[in-house]
């Protein structure tokens, strides 16, 4: 029992017993399957998504997503009166998360390639895409890139889900999805 000392005081030079060999290799091959089942189901599990990153100086991505707004915001919504920025197919498009909101609102075609860069201006946030199954930290001083394709006419909501503060639970944001013209 392993409470008590070993009756064998150097046990580290015993031979293996033929039991021990067996579980290591058992956890050996294992950890190899499951370090593979990683890379296999980054393609075939259509979950992670290969995103990029990039070091970005928060006033630099600011006067970016503005830029956006000022070219391609269509109307207001809300009491708050959030910009809805609709910019063409194709194009790199902004939301920045703050305390505590995502700005602006999107208005995005069904079917059309955006290139979605996401940034926070001073704290960590979360991008979850609701109803999808898209969840991304979001970290000030780094932004995130990935290649969005809208599928489905409606309205997503962007929700943060990293604790942030006392208007966490308020921090939600938009996405509209349009047929495309
Ligand atoms: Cu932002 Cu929680």
């Amino acid at each position: 029992m392993a409470i008590h000392p070993p009756e064998k005081r150097i046990w580290w030079n015993e031979p293996l017993e033929k039991s021990e060999i067996t579980w290591i290799t058992i956890a050996f091959i294992w950890g190899l399957v499951m370090f593979f089942t990683m890379v296999f189901w980054h393609f075939t599990g259509e979950q992670n998504l290969s995103n990029e990153a990039y070091r970005i100086h928060p006033e630099t991505f600011a006067e970016r997503t503005e830029a956006m707004v000022d070219q391609y915001t269509v109307r207001e919504e809300g009491e708050s009166g959030l910009p809805v920025v609709r910019p063409p197919p194709g194009s790199d498009v902004y939301m920045l998360a703050r305390l505590w909101e995502w700005w602006p609102i999107l208005e995005l075609e069904e079917g059309k390639d955006y290139r979605l860069h996401l940034s926070s201006m001073d704290w960590q946030h979360g991008f979850s895409l609701q109803p999808e199954n898209i969840n991304i930290q979001v970290h000030p001083g780094y932004e995130l890139v990935l290649t969005l394709t809208p599928e489905g006419v409606g309205e997503y909501g962007v929700v943060c889900n990293e604790y942030c503060g006392i208007g966490h639970h308020q921090m939600v944001g938009k996405i509209h999805v349009v047929a495309a013209e």
